[in-house]
């Protein structure tokens, strides 16, 4: 399948070219700043990129870098910045500078993590001098703690012009959740800071994605509602199912997906006297859903489901999110005590 081009979002778009335009035209000396966040898999990291790549006019410099997924070091978004760059000629300690970008024969732990901060800062201003400038944080949520306190001082220091643009999941998914909550707080704080945030694409989006897949044939509106509901309009999710499915046609694709809700599911033994569990079992869980939800009640992370079942963790956080809509719930505990409480046969997580 042909990579899918992005559908919807023009308002957001319109809405980060203007704040580009404004920084561009008005040469000030602290930055804008745009804080961008959504669920795992809704777009964030392709509309940062394609809104810094429609920018007009073109930034002088654009410094970007996102969270390793894996071991994660002090200054991880400052590393990916300098990775590549000289940086021979900013006139800081170059001890120093080799420590922030993680070069392998830098001495180790020289400087005070307060004087590491102001070198950090430093770093960046000097790199983007005159600007104008576009700063991407991508995966806030994800980042090494000195990389969140950064971006941070970066969104409210005078002498950098530029347009900080930060996505990030909702803290609840965030390695260190109060953390990336104080600093999606303290960005989104900044005067005149542009807020979004991505909810899923609507059911005329996930038909425009069909179009694009099945070659401007235009799908049906069952396939399109079906697509919408299993997937809750997650581009991500839609995008993977679109990926191993699309190629057998839009008929044997509807034909996959789970029907509207059947009244004939599975139901808790007689037994059990409480009336909570006499409510039948969602049809529309698939066996993944399943497998999650009973590492869920075992309470492991998003990080242990996917070692667990073999998948990544991206791929949890979309089967966790679509356990919550489908179960209607609003926490994982919640979803967990959802399962307990239908009795629901969830299969012993692997260690
Ligand atoms: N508006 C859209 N139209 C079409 N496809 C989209 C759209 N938004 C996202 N996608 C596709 O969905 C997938 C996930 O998008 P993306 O990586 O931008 O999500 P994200 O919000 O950054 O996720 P994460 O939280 O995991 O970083 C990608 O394959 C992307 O191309
Ligand atoms: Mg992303």
């Amino acid at each position: 399948m042909m990579p899918v081009s992005m559908v919807g979002r023009v308002g957001e778009l319109a809405e980060l070219d203007r704040a580009w335009s404004a920084v561009a035209a008005v040469r000030r000396s602290s930055p804008a700043v745009a804080v961008l966040t959504g669920a795992a898999g809704v777009g964030k990291s392709l509309l940062v990129a394609a809104a810094v790549d429609a920018f007009a006019p073109r930034p002088a410099l654009i410094l970007s870098g996102a969270a390793r997924v894996h071991g994660p070091a002090p200054y991880d978004w400052l590393a990916a910045v300098l990775t590549g760059r000289d940086t021979s000629r900013l006139g800081l300690p170059s001890d120093a500078l080799a420590w922030l970008a993680q070069q392998p024969t830098a001495p180790r732990e020289r400087y005070a993590p307060g004087t590491l901060l102001r070198l950090a800062v430093r770093t960046v201003q000097l790199l983007v001098g005159a600007g104008p400038a576009v700063l991407v944080v991508d995966d806030l949520h994800a980042l090494d703690p000195a990389s969140v306190n950064l971006v941070g001082e970066l969104a409210t220091v005078t002498d950098l012009p530029a347009l900080l643009v930060v996505a990030s999941r909702p803290p609840t998914d965030a390695v260190a959740p109060d953390l990336t909550r104080r600093a999606l707080a303290r960005l989104s704080g900044v005067r005149g800071a542009v807020r979004q945030h991505l909810g899923p694409l609507r059911p005329a989006e996930v038909a425009e994605v069909l179009t694009q897949v099945y070659a401007g044939s235009n799908p049906s509106g069952r396939l399109v509602t079906s697509l919408w509901r299993c997937t809750g309009g997650n581009p991500y999710a839609l995008t993977e199912l679109l990926a191993a499915h699309a190629s057998e046609g839009p008929e044997a694709l509807l034909r996959r997906l789970p029907g509207p809700r059947q009244p004939t599911a599975p139901r808790a033994p007689a037994a059990a006297a409480d009336p909570v569990v006499d409510v039948p079992l969602d049809p529309e869980l698939t066996a993944r859903e399943v497998e999650v939800l009973g590492c869920l009640v075992a309470g492991m992370s998003n990080k242990q489901v996917a070692k667990a079942l073999g998948i990544s963790v991206r791929t949890v956080t979309v089967h966790v999110s679509n356990l919550l809509r489908k179960t209607g719930s609003v926490s994982r505990t919640e979803v967990a005590l959802w399962a307990v409480r239908h009795r629901l046969p969830v299969p012993a997580p692997v260690d």
